[in-house]
């Protein structure tokens, strides 16, 4: 037994690797191996004998399947620090400009709008895209029969037979972002909400997922005029430009009274799109008073609160902006196109460096 135990121990320190160690340990202690085999003769043995050879053989096993175990983990280690020495990467290293990632127009547009309302004093809130129909419509003041959840081509989740519970939809807008965050915050409150919205649509101007801003302001002495101002300051802003054009149209929503919607003057010559000239308007916003039913959905008295609200299509602006002529190519993940109209992922857009250089 003593030499079994040397032999394999031996063997096992000195395996180069996993492959020979596996090979020993089936010569060892696998169902043919030499330990095995002097298991089975201990039913040769006497009893007496047997008490003292099953004990050492068992032993022995145990010694050699710890050995095993050991040099298994040792050669893991050994073979994780070699890769660690092959395979490092200095990241402090310049990227390579053939191959530079840019940034998408619309998370460049994203950054851009929450620059420009965080300079308003306005943060940011977030809320799900897979939405209860409360949020995206009831909350909202848009009730069941309302036309408007026909007119918003929802997309909505299937239940289970029996359960009959109303489906989540995904969020048709950001709107509902406006209930979750007055009720988390209560007012005052001044925050735009940035994301993903869902619609089944689909031409040059609409695709199924498109990105929206909300933004919303309560107080006690918020009038339309602020929200006019603050319309104009973040349009001009946005497209760095003194004075752009734009048309305050007398609107519904339900979820504001009174409401407008904000188109601005543009023009499609040759495919591109052309912002402050031309004989064309292109809608970007709905905005108005929030309705005092929203307030009171989201726990806040409108006889002491009232403010405004607005939603704006960020793939439009920035079509409009960066004059890209068809919505579509945005979620085509052409590289030839993002190369072509992305941007530097090192010029974060700030206000006092520049939104878009
Ligand atoms: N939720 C509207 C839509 O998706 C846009 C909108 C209009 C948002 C008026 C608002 C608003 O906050 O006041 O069409």
């Amino acid at each position: 037994m003593d030499d079994l135990k040397n032999k394999y121990l031996t063997a096992i320190a000195d395996a180069a690797d996993e492959n020979a160690l596996e090979e020993l340990r089936v010569q060892a202690v696998g169902k043919k191996g030499e330990v095995s085999l002097k298991m089975r003769e201990l039913g040769k043995m006497t009893p007496e004998e047997r008490q003292v050879a099953g004990p050492a053989l068992n032993a022995l096993k145990d010694e050699i399947n710890s050995a095993l175990a050991a040099k298994k983990a040792g050669l893991a280690d050994a073979a994780l620090d070699e890769r660690l020495r092959t395979e490092c990467l200095d990241v402090t290293l310049p990227a390579r400009t053939e191959r530079r990632g840019t940034i998408h127009p619309i998370s460049q547009v994203t950054e851009e709008v929450t620059a420009i309302f965080a300079d308003m004093g306005f943060a940011v809130a977030e809320g799900p895209q897979l939405e209860s129909d409360w949020f995206n419509f009831d909350a909202l003041n848009i009730p069941g029969h309302h036309p408007a959840r026909a007119e918003m081509d929802t997309f909505y989740t299937h239940r289970a037979e029996g359960d009959e519970r109303p489906p989540h939809v995904l969020r048709t807008h950001t709107s509902p972002v406006q209930i979750r965050s007055m009720q988390a915050q209560g007012a005052p409150i001044r925050v735009i909400a940035p994301g993903r919205v869902y619609r089944a649509d689909y031409d040059q101007t609409h695709t199924p997922m498109f990105h929206q801003v909300e933004g919303l302001a309560i107080d006690k002495d918020i009038s339309m005029a602020n929200l006019k101002w603050v319309l104009e300051e973040f349009v001009k802003a946005f497209f760095e430009v003194d004075d752009v054009e734009l048309r305050f149209r007398a609107s519904h929503f339900p979820f504001t009274e009174p409401s407008a919607e904000v188109d601005i003057r543009c023009s499609w010559e040759g495919g591109t799109v052309k912002v402050g000239e031309g004989d064309d308007w292109l809608e970007v916003l709905g905005s108005g008073m929030v309705h005092p039913k929203v307030l009171e959905a989201a726990n806040i008295d409108p006889n002491e609160y009232q403010g405004f609200a607005f939603g704006v299509g960020i793939d439009r602006i920035a079509m409009l902006k960066y004059g890209i002529p068809d919505l579509r190519a945005f979620f085509d993940s052409d590289l030839r196109w993002l190369r072509h109209y992305g941007f530097s992922a090192l010029d974060v857009p700030t206000l006092h460096g520049g939104l878009s250089w």
